[in-house]
């Protein structure tokens, strides 16, 4: 009687890797002239069952869900995310990325609406979701929003102006942005785990002809956060920046692109090796993940999302 090796099973995925290098091994061994008695063997391919399926770190404990699934837990659970620009868009991504992995979400944009319907969105998470009605141009709105929270774990500052105009990047591009950052300084001194993830942009990254302010900003920005990552690094605070590339939003800049001026669009997903925009929650996942306690040793990067759209080193 010849030996069978078990089909691989559901419970193997997690150790796929594993199982079938050692499904091969066992083939190549069975072909040559050392195999062992069909005892040795079963005894060996029972070996196989217990391939250690956890990811390095990672905890499924309580969590019945992820039961036998590879699972990176991001720690995130109970930590308290403020995001500003969190009713569309990336920012919006981004709340729904932190209330999926448990986290608590502060949001704030300018449209009582909008805060109002991204608020009823997150009702079927068990975290607290707290909109709230600010322009961040307005300082005094501002500064009060984040004292208010009390308590801020990580900050995602995502608002632009995403305007050729100087007056109105300046104003919410950097201003705003820096206003926020340095009065959630104080809160996010006080958590566990503090994190700044400013939402950049590749236009930081090369000119940006007839949008000199939107990139003069983005890059303003990002030399801003590096500086602080230096400053902060002793109080634990990391600081860091996802810079994406072209995203598609509906109702948002390239949606507007695409209705207004489809060849411009068209040059816009030519220019994209992937064929094709990103999607908001593409940008978000890494936000998430930079922002998350498992990145513990990130602090002062600056990531380009953009699917290989530039072409430079980025060192
Ligand atoms: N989309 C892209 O292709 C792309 C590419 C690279 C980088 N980015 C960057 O990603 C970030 C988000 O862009 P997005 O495309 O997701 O933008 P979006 O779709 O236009 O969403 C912007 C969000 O910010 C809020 N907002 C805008 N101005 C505000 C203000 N003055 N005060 C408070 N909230 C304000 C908006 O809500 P209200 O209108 O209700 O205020 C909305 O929630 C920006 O920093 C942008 O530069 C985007």
């Amino acid at each position: 009687m010849s030996p069978t090796i078990r089909p691989i099973e559901a419970r193997d995925i997690a150790g796929f890797h594993e199982c079938f290098d050692q499904v091969a091994r066992e083939q190549r061994f069975l072909a040559s002239s050392e195999a062992p008695p069909l005892a040795a063997l079963c005894a060996g391919l029972k070996r196989v069952r217990r391939v250690p399926c956890r990811a390095p770190g990672a905890s499924r404990a309580g969590n019945p869900a992820t039961e036998g699934e590879r699972h990176l837990d991001l720690e995130l659970a109970g930590m308290r995310v403020a995001v500003t620009g969190g009713t569309a868009g990336i920012g919006a991504a981004i709340v729904r990325g932190f209330a999926q992995e448990g986290a608590h979400v502060a949001f704030c944009s300018r449209s009582a609406a909008r805060v109002a319907a991204m608020t009823e969105s997150l009702t079927g998470y068990p975290v607290e979701a707290r909109g709230t009605v600010v322009d961040v141009t307005d300082a005094d709105a501002l500064g009060g929003w984040i004292e208010g929270l009390g308590r801020i774990d990580i900050l995602v500052p995502n608002v632009s102006a995403i305007s050729p105009d100087w007056a109105m990047s300046i104003d919410t591009d950097m201003r705003a942005t820096i206003r926020a950052t340095e009065a959630a300084i104080p809160l996010l001194a006080r958590s566990r785990a503090p994190a700044i993830t400013y939402i950049g942009s590749k236009a930081a990254t090369f000119g940006t002809p007839g949008h000199e302010a939107y990139g003069a900003a983005k890059a303003a920005m990002a030399h801003y956060m590096k500086s602080l990552s230096r400053r902060l690094v002793s109080r634990g605070i990391r600081v860091n920046t996802v810079a994406p590339g072209d995203v598609f939003v509906e109702g948002g800049f390239w949606d507007r692109v695409r209705q207004a001026s489809p060849a411009d669009y068209q040059e816009t997903l030519d220019a994209n090796p992937m064929g094709r925009l990103a999607t908001p929650e593409e940008i978000a996942h890494v936000a998430v993940f930079v922002s998350c306690p498992r990145a513990s040793f990130v602090n002062g990067a600056h990531y380009l999302v953009d699917g290989g759209a530039t072409d430079h080193v980025q060192f």
